[in-house]
């Protein structure tokens, strides 16, 4: 069973494209985080699970829920990462969380994907072109990802240096906490009060109040709210003006 989570839609994409080429069921967690539902989630085939990058990392909300989350029935476990390019020690950590829940790691996948952090000035968003060719780049990789799970292989990525480990493991939390706030998030006069946002958050974290959004303090930063806004009303400060949004489906 493929188990994902996804904001933007990448990690959604390939999820399910990779689910129907095993011919296996996919399942969005997202419901389950916004319910802090742990029941158990059972498969006799094995787990595949799909996450975004966050800052070299599997989001820690994610990691804390399959932390907490049995997952019943086949012990083998695949992980497949989309990032904008750089997948950091992500891998290194999934492969510990399963071993310590006595499951078999069977190796990682990563697919580089547009970018969808646009208040991270850092790196910036990528143009249609380069998002197209990098949608494609993935598409023609899943085949050969799909028949290595097919065959109960291990899949085999990049190695990660001690270096990264010692960089990341103290840099992420850090970031996290001071960085992952809604406190910027506000809605401009382009606000129709349609109420997409709130639903679209995965932490229930965005109220309407008198038909406009606000957030409260469980962000992770995700994009879903920013990204997905039908008439472009959300801005983080003046961080996000005239930043492109990113969602997949503007490309498929
Ligand atoms: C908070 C946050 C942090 C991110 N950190 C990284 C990163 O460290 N490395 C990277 O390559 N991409 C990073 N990205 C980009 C996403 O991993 C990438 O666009 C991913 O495919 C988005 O998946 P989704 O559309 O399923 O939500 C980050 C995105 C967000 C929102």
């Amino acid at each position: 069973m493929v188990i994902y989570f996804s904001a933007t839609g990448n990690t959604e994409f390939i999820a399910k494209k990779l689910s129907g080429k095993i011919n296996d069921d996919a399942l969005n967690l997202i419901n389950r985080i916004r319910e802090n539902d742990y029941s158990p989630i059972e498969s006799s085939s094995p787990f595949i699970i799909c996450a975004p990058v966050y800052v070299c990392e599997m989001p820690r909300f994610f990691a804390q829920y399959l932390k907490n989350v049995e997952l019943k029935g086949n012990k083998k476990v695949y992980f497949v990462f989309t990032s904008g390019g750089y997948t950091g020690i992500a891998g290194y950590l999934a492969e510990k969380l399963i071993k310590k829940k006595g499951m078999t790691y069977m190796g990682r996948a990563e697919f580089k994907m547009p970018r969808n952090y646009l208040i991270n000035t850092r790196y910036p968003m990528l143009s249609d072109e380069e998002n197209i060719a990098r949608i494609k780049l993935s598409c023609d990789k899943i085949p050969s990802v799909a028949e290595k799970i097919l065959k109960g292989e291990r899949l085999k990525a990049r190695h990660i240096t001690l270096f990264e480990k010692l960089i990341t493991l103290p840099f992420n939390p850090v970031w996290v906490k001071h960085k992952h706030t809604a406190d910027l998030f506000c809605s401009t006069d382009k606000c129709i009060g349609c109420g997409k946002c709130t639903k679209l958050c995965p932490f229930d974290n965005i109220d309407l109040v008198d038909g406009r959004p606000v957030w409260g303090d469980r962000c992770e930063h995700c994009m879903a709210c920013i990204s997905n806004c039908p008439v472009e009303a959300i801005e983080y400060g003046d961080i996000s003006l005239n930043q492109p949004r990113y969602r997949i489906g503007k490309y498929i």
